[in-house]
């Protein structure tokens, strides 16, 4: 089943005209479903099995679907618009991709690494359902020395946010210069979790980066770049 829009959606997709002029369009008579005349606001329609025609002209509508990996850098946002108008995903990927994509989940403002983008709400919500949480692994440059029980609390469990967390993978990479470095596997998506769950142990995260989701790896990936997924990394979260 294709996607099911409002007409003047539709509409503007084709490019034949923006939402608004669509509407007029409608309301002046000169567009047609399936052939028959439509001039109520509101009709809906499915991408690849309805026809819409303006003025007795077939529009064609491009739903192909974009799965998308980007690494993102720190100081952007993951919102489609920023209420303080800061930099967004989308700033980094729309010149190139000239359709519009959203960020599937979400990364904090000041963490960088592997984000997912897609114009496929479907596909998204099997990515970030928590019945099918995939799992994510970071990198944690954390303040001051995890310590041996500080790490055993983190693995188990800590309470963020009033509810425990579910257990986790965690390891000490490297100490240096009072800090450590740890890589993290989590497989939920809370808000703000991991920098939540060393908070929870006394450690203020200084630096976050995500490496993987499920199969899909940042790799080499240069910082601000993107890449097409494969198509068995696509098939892989909606196998979920
Ligand atoms: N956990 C965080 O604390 N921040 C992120 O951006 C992702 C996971």
């Amino acid at each position: 089943m294709g996607e099911i829009v409002r007409l003047q959606k539709y509409i503007a997709m084709s490019g034949t005209a923006s939402r608004r002029a669509a509407e007029q369009l409608i309301d002046e008579g000169r567009v047609a479903v399936n052939g028959k005349k439509v001039t109520e606001q509101g009709v809906k329609v499915e991408i690849g099995c309805d026809t819409v025609e303006v003025d007795g002209i077939l529009l064609k509508v491009n739903d192909k679907k974009i799965y998308i990996a980007l690494n993102k850098p720190t100081g952007y946002v993951t919102t489609v618009k920023d209420q303080f108008d800061r930099p967004t995903v989308i700033d980094l990927v729309e010149k190139e991709i000239h359709t519009r994509v959203f960020p599937v989940g979400r990364l904090d403002y000041e963490t960088e690494g592997l984000l997912l983008m897609t114009n496929d709400g479907d596909w998204a919500n099997k990515v970030t359902h928590p019945k099918f949480e995939s799992k994510k692994k970071y990198y944690a440059v954390l303040k001051g020395v995890l310590t041996i029980p500080e790490l055993n609390k983190i693995r188990r469990g800590v309470v963020i946010d009033g509810k425990k967390t579910r257990p986790a993978e965690c390891e000490i990479m490297e100490i240096d210069m009072g800090m450590t470095l740890v890589e993290i596997t989590i497989h939920e998506g809370r808000n703000r979790q991991v920098r939540k769950m060393f908070e929870a142990v006394g450690h203020t995260v200084k630096a976050l980066k995500r490496e993987s989701i499920g199969i899909v790896e940042l790799g080499n990936l240069p910082e601000g770049r993107w890449r097409y997924l494969t198509s068995s990394e696509i098939e892989y979260f909606r196998r979920k």
